[in-house]
């Protein structure tokens, strides 16, 4: 057998991607909390409940794991409606709470990566018009001046907003994240305000802490043509892409929102010290003139990808390889904030790992500045209007009890932070079906050589 090790640089940060809304339970002033009341939001009537607990302290027992397991970096958010529940009223537990969990992450030797903004908004927020308001600008601004006064000190890498591409689509074109509008002209306005929030969140960010690195977690989602040959296919998927993946990172590098007309937004130009990148799959697009409206919506995956319990993520390990060049073209440092595949019973999730680490491997290996690797997630969680239908964990999460099975995946996972790099030996234990990708067998041809 072959025996091979792709190993990453010295200092690469390896762990897991949480998200409050989804781990953290109890949550009752936020966007979220409402909308999962109203019937119909969530898959099967889901609520998220205690979700994993995490105010209550549970927080402890997934550090010692990821920290057991020989992770040495979590990315975590803050809830934004918990530290300030009315405008401008903070609340000092919650602030102090969040200092207990970060310094709790340091203390078992995980490096925080903290996001400031992961999907949800507090209640008044909404009532003040949400993203729509351009007054979420200065509440963003000073959000994050009461985060960072807390946290500062213990926290040098921050992603501002997560997704704000995901964000906008699931809240403003499809409808299914709150507010629930599908309305594609609100799409300039909304842009420009994240990035607004964004740039504001990233110069206050800087002003208290000079040598920190700041970015945005930017979902990419790779989009080819149904059929190859297809010029309108072909138009299709590069229209896709180019709304989706490349709106807010251009703006941040042009200081342009370009869509339909040209809005300038001078002051976001440069607001940026890493690319976070977000990946989990490629989908397949296809022109339609009897409906052009479901040109915007989803499209399909291939044939014969492997897909995930829930059919939600193809296996699709060159789409994450084109993610990664897209976003070396940045010339910024890249951390792959989040990537991940839900798999109860853990039969693709090994595979699905070891394949898209060696894409990952390749391009450290490359020289390209990447800088750390976030599986999502460490324990099954809430997903959004998805409920708990898809387990994402590399733990499984039993919810009456809240006790965290691992899954084998939790093991490999392991192994491979520990040794920094994946071996052909691993591989060959957990995913011996990507083997032959990972290492083509050796040809008649090589041999002749
Ligand atoms: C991403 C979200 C994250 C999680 C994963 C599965 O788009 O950022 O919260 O739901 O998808």
């Amino acid at each position: 057998m072959i025996s091979a090790s792709m190993h990453f640089p010295a200092g690469f940060l390896w762990g897991t991607a949480t998200s409050s809304y989804q781990v953290e339970g109890n949550n009752t002033t936020s966007d979220w909390s409402q909308w999962e009341q109203d019937p119909g939001r969530i898959l099967n009537g889901h609520r998220s409940g205690k979700a994993c607990d995490w105010w209550s302290g549970r927080w402890k027992e997934d550090f010692d794991l990821a920290a057991q397991d020989g992770h040495n970096a979590h990315r975590l958010s803050i809830e934004w409606s918990r530290v300030e529940p009315s405008p401008g009223k903070w609340d000092v537990d919650a602030l102090d709470h969040y200092r207990t969990i970060v310094s709790g992450a340091l203390a078992r030797g995980l490096t925080p990566l903290v996001t400031l903004h992961h999907f949800s908004n507090p209640l008044w927020l909404v009532e003040e018009g949400g993203w729509h308001a351009s007054t979420v600008v200065e509440h963003f601004a000073a959000f994050t001046r009461k985060v960072v006064e807390t946290l500062g000190d213990l926290v040098t890498r921050w992603v501002t907003i997560n997704e704000p591409n995901v964000l906008l689509y699931n809240g403003y074109v499809d409808g299914v994240f709150p507010p629930g509008e599908t309305d594609l002209r609100s799409l300039p306005p909304l842009t420009v305000n994240l990035l607004r929030a964004h740039a504001s969140a990233y110069h206050t960010i800087h002003e208290l802490v000079p040598d920190a690195q700041v970015g945005m977690a930017h979902h990419y989602r790779s989009f080819h043509p149904a059929r190859e040959r297809s010029s309108l296919d072909r138009y299709v998927a590069a229209m896709r892409s180019r709304l989706f993946n490349h709106l807010f990172p251009s703006a941040v590098a042009s200081g342009v929102v370009n869509m339909i007309k040209r809005i300038p937004v001078p002051e976001v130009v440069g607001t940026q010290d890493f690319m976070g990148l977000n990946y989990y799959t490629r989908e397949l697009s296809r022109f339609s003139l009897l409906n052009p409206e479901q040109m915007l919506k989803e499209g399909k995956f291939a044939d014969k990808a492997l897909l995930s319990q829930t059919g939600f993520i193809a296996h699709q390990p060159e789409g994450f390889w084109e993610a990664l060049q897209w976003a070396r073209g940045f010339r910024l440092p890249i951390y792959i904030t989040e990537n991940g595949i839900d798999d109860g019973e853990d039969r693709i999730r090994p595979i699905y790992l070891a394949e898209h680490i060696q894409q990952a491997w390749r391009a450290a290996n490359f020289n390209w500045q990447l800088k750390g690797y976030f599986y999502w997630t460490l324990v099954d969680n809430f997903e959004w209007e998805r409920g708990w239908t898809q387990p994402f964990g590399l733990y499984a999460l039993d919810r009456k009890t809240q006790q965290r099975t691992p899954r084998r995946s939790a093991q490999f996972f392991s192994e491979i932070c520990r040794a920094n790099g994946l071996s052909s030996e691993m591989i060959y234990r957990y995913a011996p079906d990507a083997l032959d990708r990972i290492f083509p067998p050796r040809q008649p041809d090589d041999l002749a050589e």
